[in-house]
């Protein structure tokens, strides 16, 4: 990776103000320098190198409640787009582990931030709450783990890492406006590896759904396939999901968005998963996505953003 590929990173926000000057008047109102914003990090220190392999029940001494992982869980996934990478995972998180994620959790909400022209702040911007996930937490590590072997040879072992995840959560009115994951200059290693990094990926996984509206609007995300020539919908994914549900009329877990793009509901244990880098390093603008706000009740969901590394120059 050279310097020179970075130095024209810069010229990324100039196709971020295009892309908002031709977008759609539900996104027209967001300025470019909120589709600078991004996530902030909390302040946990980096993973070591290797996510340890969990191979048995793990019972920790540091948490109140018993937790055993289920190594051989199954999950299912289905292609939404190929560039940017897109899929969706159904069943990616079991409700024994949401439930111990959730109880380590719950005491650590606190108003999220995110970091605008390099300052961390509170910004109307996104008016949920997060909390850091403990690193040494076995339902943590389980997730981790499993996101870990998804990624496959995207990550390499002893150099890139998983990252801290995090719990976002949205109450009634709350929402997160376009942003992007990726980071729009490199960060440095918190450890003295000399070393930089960006967020490679992202897996936002819903953990709770208690909610109306709240879904996750990519704009400039499209299906696979060009429209059904005769007109009919496309692909109504997962709608097997929704059998069990029976509180509700059977709904398709995404849909094309009126404003263009995607949109997917949040659904308990089910993920998306996109890759937020071009080859070449540089952010992927087409990732940009929004957590609509909230009409009702209360979402929550947990970030995972492994994370490339790159030798420092
Ligand atoms: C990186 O790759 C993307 C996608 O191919 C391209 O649009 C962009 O101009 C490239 N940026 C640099 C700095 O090479
Ligand atoms: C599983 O863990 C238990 C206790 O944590 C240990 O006694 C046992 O040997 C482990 N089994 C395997 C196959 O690693
Ligand atoms: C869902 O959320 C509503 C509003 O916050 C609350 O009244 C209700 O008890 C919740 N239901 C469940 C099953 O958690």
């Amino acid at each position: 990776m050279s310097a020179s590929s970075f130095s024209k990173v810069a010229g990324i926000s100039a196709a971020a103000a295009l892309l908002v000057a031709l977008a759609t008047p539900y996104l027209s109102s967001f300025s470019p320098p909120q589709l600078a914003s991004f996530v902030s990090e909390l302040p946990i220190r980096d993973y070591p190198f290797i996510i340890p392999f969990l191979r048995n029940t793990s019972t920790s001494s540091s948490t109140d409640h018993d937790f055993t992982c289920d190594t051989l869980h199954p999950y299912r996934t289905e292609l939404v787009s190929l560039d940017p990478l897109i899929i969706y995972i159904h069943n990616l998180i079991s409700p024994i582990e949401i439930s111990s994620l959730l109880r380590t959790a719950e005491p650590k909400f606190a108003p999220s931030k995110v970091t605008k022209h390099g300052y961390q702040q509170n910004t109307q911007d996104r008016t949920s709450s997060s909390a850091g996930l403990p690193r040494d937490d076995p339902a943590v590590l389980c997730v981790l783990s499993r996101a870990r072997n998804f990624l496959g040879t995207m990550l390499r072992d002893g150099w890139d890492e998983m990252g801290p995840p995090q719990l976002v959560r949205y109450s009634t009115g709350q929402r997160f406006n376009v942003h992007h994951d990726w980071f729009d200059s490199l960060r440095w290693a918190s450890d003295d590896s000399n070393r930089k990094w960006n967020r490679i990926a992202s897996f936002f996984a819903i953990l709770q759904d208690n909610c109306t509206g709240g879904e996750t609007h990519f704009p400039f995300a499209k299906g696979i396939a060009a429209p059904n020539p005769w007109g009919g919908s496309s692909w109504r994914g997962g709608m097997e999901d929704q059998i069990q549900r029976q509180d509700e009329v059977l709904k398709p877990l995404w849909r094309e968005h009126e404003d263009g793009g995607l949109a997917f509901r949040p659904i308990a244990g089910n993920a998306v998963f996109w890759v937020n880098l071009h080859p070449n390093g540089t952010g992927d603008l087409r990732t940009n996505h929004a957590g609509l706000p909230l009409l009702s009740g209360q979402k929550t969901a947990m970030n995972i953003w492994p994370r490339q590394y790159y030798p420092a120059e």
